[in-house]
Order: C-alpha cells, then structure tokens, then sequence
C-alpha cells in the first residue's frame, strides 16, 4: 500500500489577501484539497512574518485576517490540516537541529538573502546593512515547515522554487548523516493558474502598491475596478484585448464563453467604463458570498482561534513523534536508554541508496552496502521523481534486466551481479 501524497504550504502572515493572491493561490489550493488521495497542510507561517514586520497588531490582524481568508474561500479544516506555526513549538526544535547540518554557503545563495546584499552593494553601504541572522536563516525555517510533515509536494510560485530545492538539499545532509529520517520534498509550479495583473498592469504585488484586496466592502472593490488603467481610446472604438490588465483580470474569473463574449465586445468598442461594470459584476458574483462568511468569521476571532488550537492538536499529533524521532537520532536521548544504540546499529547495517543532485542539474542515485562500499552507480535522470521510480523499482524487486531498471545502473568496479543483487535482496527483506 502506498501512502497518500502529501502537500503542504505556507502563507506569510505580512499583509491582506488580495486578488491576486485568490487566483494564484487561494483558489486552486481550496480545490486541490478536494483532490481524492492526497493530504493537505496550510499553515499560517506568523514566525516568518517576524523577518519582515516588526509591529505585532499588524502581524496579529493579518494571522486573522488571512485565516479567516481560507475559511472563507471553503478550505475544510476537518478534511485538512489548517494551523498556525507558532503553534507547532517542534518546527523552532527541528529549525536548530536543521540548523546544524546547513551549510553557510547554501545559505548565501539564498535570493532573498542576496537581494539585500546586492541593494546594499548598489546603496554604497555595509553589505549586511538591514540584513537580519532571520532574514539569512529563513530557508531553514522553511525547510522545517515542511520536512517535519514529511510533505512530498510544495505548491509555490516560481520566486519559492530556490527554497525548496535548499529544504531537499537540508534534507538530504540530515539523511546522510543520522539515516533516512526525512523525505525530500519537491516544489510544484503551476504554470496554468493566471498571474493576476494589478490595477496599474503590472503584478498584482504589495510592493507594486497595485493590489485590490479579496474581501474589501463591494463599493470599495467598484471603486478599486474604476481605477485600473486602460489606454486612452473611447466609446465606440475597438480595443486590443493584448495588454489589457481589465481583459486579464475578467478572464481569470470568467467562463470561457463569457471571455469570448467579452472579447468581441472589446471589437465592437465597448467604453471602458462599460468593460469595468461588467467586471466589477462578474468579480463581486464570485466574491460575494465568500466575503459575507469572511466578515462573519473576522467578527467572531475566538471562533478562528479555537479552529486553529485543533488544528495544532491534529498537526502535532503527527510532528511530536517524528521530533522525537529526530532527537534520537542526533544523540539528543534519555540517558538511560542504551537500547537506543544497539537499535540504531541494527539500522546502520542494512544497504541503502542515496538520492543526489549533481552540478549538472541531473539527479542521481546510488547504491551503497551496509558499511557504505559503492555497489553501484546510477545514470542522470531528468528530474528526481524518475531517479526515485527506479529506486522504488529497484527495492520491489524489479530484475536487473527489466526494462524500466535496465541501462539506469552501472555496477562499480570489481562488484559482481550477484552482491548487488543480494544487497538488493536484504534490502527488500528489512
Ligand atoms: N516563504 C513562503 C512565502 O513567502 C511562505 C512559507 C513559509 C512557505 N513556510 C513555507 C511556503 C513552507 C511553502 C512551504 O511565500
């Protein structure tokens, strides 16, 4: 039996929900945690917030805020796992531990990190200047976000990829120096959801001070859909649906006959206040139910609370085992407990394969025996799902010369068929 997929993100507590934010991820994440087969874990990252806000009523309102956000938009927090992260007190405890077998140099390439070093080297000033040790350790947080659920997928926009692939890299330093405690998580990009431009065309970003937020009052939102720039042509002229954040923004919440509708009244030369109307209509159907709960739920935050106190039980029902685990595993034990070791011994002694990435890009594997001795040596693989369906072949006993398996090997120098094979076998037997 295999078990069931896991996915899990994080929303940084920093700000309002907006627009973008529903389309791009709100949305598709409430209805992928519909997805038969798979778990779901969304949680309130409020200890990331702290590497950018340092007021807490502002931290405080936005946990409320985006919480209330995901509950309104349908998320089910009995179907998945909803909860804050200052709740989970393990996620500081495997952030040290995480801490310890990271590598500084990972951590300088980090963008975020560099960004404020590359402004600072532009500005003239001390290249540490308004860089925090939060600000440089926020990929290990990160990391123990998700390796402590041992989460398979990482839905992410493309700006979080990098941290992901350094929770893998995390990961896989922890494994190969205490065993194979951690699954390497992978980030998953969807490239079909929109990307929503904001009111002056460009993303739709805080920092473009462009956004309109999800759950503002319906005037608030007509006002806000008043203002998106168009360019300057009048009733009864025809208009360019290409670079019209209005045609954008309507087609991310439209049928597709609805678009073509309204395409082809951009021929006929709707007025542009016309073309808002209809938007503002088609968005505020979709919106409006979702903002009557949303309210409702901002207006009753002890209710938000106590959803969110199971929530944390129900998520640490699963993190406080493997913690403990962890903490064995890297000698923090009772001191009493000598069985712990000759448990571990037993462990040690068994062949294992190690999952890598290469300079190249390309993702290997290989297979060592119980002292380490390379038996063998796998071929490059485009992307590390391949490497690990070999692997998963490998220990089901796939022969050596199935075709899925056959040319994926090379057997090192002076091993012969028959010791991998029965590395293989023990493997499978353990
Ligand atoms: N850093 C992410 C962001 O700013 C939020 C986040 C924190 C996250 N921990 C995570 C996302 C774990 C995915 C998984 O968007």
């Amino acid at each position: 039996m295999t078990a069931p997929v896991r996915f899990l993100t994080g929303i940084t507590t920093s700000g309002t929900p907006h627009l973008g934010n529903y389309v791009g991820a709100l949305r598709p994440a409430v209805e992928a945690s519909r997805k038969p087969g798979t778990v779901n874990f969304y949680f309130l990252a409020d200890y990331h917030a702290l590497i950018k806000v340092d007021e807490p009523a502002r931290v405080q309102r936005s946990t409320l805020e985006i919480a209330a956000c995901w509950l309104a938009c349908g998320l089910d927090p009995e179907h998945v796992y909803f909860y804050r992260q200052s709740d989970i007190r393990e996620i500081p405890e495997l952030t040290w531990l995480l801490t310890c077998v990271t590598g500084k140099g990972l951590l300088n390439r980090a963008h975020a990190y560099k960004a404020q070093v590359d402004k600072n080297t532009a500005a003239g000033v001390d290249v540490d200047n308004d860089v925090t040790a939060g600000l440089f350790m926020y990929p290990v947080l990160m990391a123990a976000d998700i390796l402590l659920f041992k989460a398979n997928w990482i839905p992410v926009g493309r700006d979080q990829v990098q941290h992901i692939e350094m929770a893998r890299d995390i990961a896989a330093s922890f494994n190969h120096l205490y065993g194979e405690h951690l699954v390497l998580p992978q980030a998953q990009v969807d490239d079909t959801v929109a990307l929503l431009p904001g009111t002056d065309g460009r993303k739709m970003s805080k920092s473009y001070d462009n956004v309109i937020p999800l759950f503002a009052p319906r005037e608030q939102l007509r006002k806000q859909i008043m203002a998106i720039v168009t360019d300057s042509s009048g009733p009864g002229e025809p208009k360019k649906v290409e670079g019209s954040a209005l045609f954008q923004i309507y087609e991310a919440f439209a049928s597709k006959e609805e678009t073509d509708a309204l395409r082809k009244a951009y021929a006929q030369g709707i007025s542009w206040a016309d073309a808002k109307q209809m938007l503002f209509e088609r968005i505020d159907r979709e919106i409006a139910p979702m903002r009557e709960k949303y309210d409702a739920l901002v207006n009753d935050p002890a209710q938000i609370e106590r959803t969110l106190q199971r929530g944390a039980e129900k998520a640490r029902a699963l993190a406080a085992p493997l913690m403990a685990e962890l903490k064995a595993a890297v000698g923090l034990r009772n001191l009493a407990d000598v069985a712990g070791k000759a448990k571990k011994k037993e462990k040690a002694a068994l062949p294992s394969f190690k999952q890598y990435r290469e300079a190249d890009g390309k993702f290997y594997f290989k297979f060592l025996d119980a002292h380490g001795r390379l038996l063998a040596q796998s071929r490059a693989f485009d992307s590390p799902q391949q490497a690990g369906q070999v692997i998963a072949d490998l220990k089901k006993g796939a022969p050596v010369d199935d075709p899925a398996v056959a040319g994926t090997l090379v057997l090192a120098d002076g091993v012969a068929a028959g010791e991998f094979g029965a590395a293989l076998a023990a493997l499978s037997a353990a």
